[in-house]
């Protein structure tokens, strides 16, 4: 549990720097004094409550696709345009002189929640920037095979397909159909991919999909045993899943900010372990494409500082809840609708419902129903915003909550169901 003298020690230190200094109209205090008192859990309704008023959540819509793009608290969207306004005062000295300043703060900070070191860890835009520097940027040669699957992320699968066609690299993909609640079948099914031609495989950690949280870590180790890199899509764990990217067990990891964590949007990081540096391209050349400076991977000319700053914010609301709270709670939410779907007739999970397989995102299908008249019927009639997802074997819509999200929310969620399930 946090304490508040935990909870103050995690903050980002800004006041030697006090341009960067935002007010958050004592909100963080009185959330941490909560937490110090209560201890509130995943079903405290009175504490969660206080949390969706943190953000401006529209009153027009029921908003389940977090899994898209997360909205930010009002204290991230404040912090944000008081550096947009800073910036306008004078743009070259605001952000190149004072705003640049707290892009180590922020690194460290990242890296600490991370649980990195800060000289490992690029701030960027989004997770397909961060992966795709990975994928485009390792030194792969003519018949190296890369394995992979075709759930992961589009973005990522063209990248790998860029390099297939451009440099003669082979992609194998495994043989799996989501769902699968079976994890060592899954395991499994990665390593008999493994070859000595293998160079790298490539992981999403949560699919996009359909929610479905992979066992990385033990495919990675036998990776490992072969000599072979791992790549992880994190776009959908980072600030979620309550863990260190150490016990991953992989060398590259890519994530959004602006999903799970609630930064700006258009935030992203690169994870990328110390000795690999040197190997690994930036997406956009700094002059030295061996060097072993993680910066390098940040010569993105001008750019947003005012996103970038805004993702400290993002940490310090981040850390007032604490992130096993938070996935707690997320995981409460899906269990809360998954429990009542699943009794509504022609109701068809695309996502193994145990806490070890799903935490916020679950795909639900109606039998003998497109995922888009699924989630344009709820949309029409109950203003409940999902995301149709039709991949593969996977045709449902895809209902993502987010911190805050209320039971209510998800009542509408279920009403909009049944109603479906009666067309
Ligand atoms: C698994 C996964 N990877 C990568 C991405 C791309 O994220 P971004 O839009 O931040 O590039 C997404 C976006 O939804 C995703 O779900």
């Amino acid at each position: 549990m946090l304490n508040r003298r935990s909870f103050s020690s995690k903050l980002i230190s800004s006041a030697f720097l006090p341009f960067l200094k935002i007010p958050d109209g004592g909100f963080i205090k009185e959330i941490s004094d909560y937490i110090s008192s209560s201890n509130p859990s995943a079903g405290d309704e009175d504490f969660w409550a206080q949390i969706r008023m943190a953000y401006t959540a529209s009153q027009q819509i029921v908003n389940l696709n977090n899994g898209g793009v997360s909205p930010s608290p009002k204290v991230v969207q404040d912090a944000v345009e008081h550096y947009n306004k800073l910036a306008n005062d004078g743009p070259s000295y605001y952000m190149w002189r004072i705003m640049d300043q707290g892009r180590e703060p922020l690194r460290e900070s990242l890296a600490k929640f991370a649980g990195v070191s800060s000289e490992e860890i690029a701030i960027n835009r989004n997770a397909t920037e961060a992966i795709d520097t990975v994928i485009l940027g390792l030194p792969l040669q003519k018949g190296d095979q890369v394995v992979l699957s075709k759930y992961d992320y589009p973005n990522m699968l063209h990248a790998w397909r860029q390099r297939e066609v451009r440099d003669g690299i082979e992609l194998i993909y495994v043989d799996i159909d989501l769902p699968l609640a079976d994890n060592e079948l899954i395991i499994k099914k990665y390593i008999e991919k493994f070859t000595s031609r293998t160079k790298v495989v490539h992981l999403t950690h949560v699919v996009n999909w359909n929610g479905q949280i992979l066992p990385v870590r033990k495919i990675a180790n036998e990776a490992k045993k072969k000599g072979i890199k791992v790549l992880v899509d994190g776009a959908h764990s980072f600030a979620l899943l309550d863990f260190k990217i150490p016990e991953l067990n992989c060398d590259f990891y890519g994530t959004s900010l602006h999903k799970w964590l609630s930064a700006p949007i258009g935030s992203g990081m690169l994870w990328i372990k110390k000795e690999e540096i040197k190997n690994v391209f930036p997406l956009i050349p700094n002059g030295d494409p061996f060097s072993e400076n993680v910066r390098k991977y940040e010569n993105l000319g001008t750019r947003s500082f005012m996103i970038e700053q805004g993702i400290g914010t993002a940490l310090n609301f981040q850390h007032t809840i604490g992130n096993k709270r938070k996935e707690d709670r997320i995981r409460y939410l899906k269990d809360y609708w998954t429990k009542e779907a699943v009794k509504i007739p022609r109701v068809k999970m695309y996502t193994p419902l145990d806490a070890q397989y799903s935490c916020a995102i679950a795909n639900v299908g109606m039998e003998g129903m497109e995922a888009g008249v699924i989630e344009s019927k709820l949309f029409e009639k109950f203003k409940v915003h999902t995301s149709p997802t039709k991949w593969e074997k996977i045709n449902g819509a895809r209902v993502t909550p987010h911190v805050y999200t209320s039971l209510r929310d998800l009542d509408r969620l279920l009403e909009g169901l049944l109603y479906v399930s009666k067309l």
